[in-house]
């Protein structure tokens, strides 16, 4: 039995793409390899799965994703639209500005940490990892994997210094059923517009909720001032330097 309740995520998820197929497991190895083998064995686009806790949770760049039981989210959705490689950066963009849509539903300075992070001030709460396989040009099925911390009050001390949660954000617990399809609704309005072609109305909502535009700012060897993003999704830096890829942090 899992500990999230079915019927409170579906009913609030009608009319949607997203959720409509929905696998709910008490624990997993990552939410990721589970929607991946299911596209194997045909799942329709769209399906969702949620872990309560998972063993293997993957972050970016290889690095663990801790997913303890009971407070927050880990799940996972099958998208088989297929993009272009222009459209490409744009969708790990479009999640991460969907599920800060849903977060600034409970904090009111949530913003988009370039490319995979949501922040609320200047701790994470939610990390993206999309993961995909290519088709001659075209690069699709895709997995979008969401970790959402929602309820977690106490983190690991190698975590305590840079992670939040809803719940410590907003001073009030909240129900994982309903942070989840606010969520899931939020991402799935941002990759329909993607896919509308509406590129240059993400770029403007993500520079308007993106983190630390005109502060100081270090990724990998480079450090500059953050000047915004390009229209390929790269980061720009002052100077015009521009970044394809990398962990983000403040000078
Ligand atoms: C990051 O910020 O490094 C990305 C974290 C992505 C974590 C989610 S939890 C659900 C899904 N399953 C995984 O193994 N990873 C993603």
């Amino acid at each position: 039995m899992t500990a999230l309740d079915r019927e409170s995520i579906t009913g609030a998820l009608i009319g949607r793409s997203y959720g409509r197929s929905l696998d709910l497991k008490e624990r997993t190895g990552s939410t990721n390899d589970d929607v991946r083998e299911a596209a194997g064995g045909g799942a329709p686009s769209g399906l969702v799965i949620v872990a309560d806790a998972q063993d293997r949770g993957r972050g970016a760049h290889g690095r663990v994703w801790s997913s303890p039981p009971g407070e927050d989210l880990y799940f996972s959705i099958l998208e088989r639209r297929t993009l272009d490689g222009a459209q490409l950066p744009w969708l790990t963009l479009a999640v991460g500005l969907g599920v800060r849509d849903a977060v600034s539903g409970y904090a009111s300075d949530a913003r988009c940490k370039w490319p995979n992070d949501v922040l609320i001030g200047d701790r994470k709460c939610a990390g993206i990892l999309v993961e995909s396989s290519s088709m001659g040009n075209r690069v699709g099925p895709f997995v979008i994997g969401v970790g959402l911390d929602v309820n977690r009050t106490v983190f690991a001390p190698e975590l305590a210094e840079a992670a939040t949660s809803l719940r410590l954000a907003s001073n009030h617990s909240l129900t994982r059923e309903t942070v989840l399809a606010n969520v899931l609704s939020a991402i799935e309005a941002r990759v329909d517009q993607l896919h509308a072609g509406q590129r240059d109305a993400l770029k403007r909502d993500l520079t308007s909720h993106l983190a630390w535009i005109g502060q100081q700012v270090l990724i990998d060897q480079h450090q500059g001032t953050l000047v915004g993003i390009d229209d390929d999704g790269a980061l720009r830096l002052s100077g015009g330097e521009r970044i394809l890829s990398g962990t983000l942090r403040r000078a």
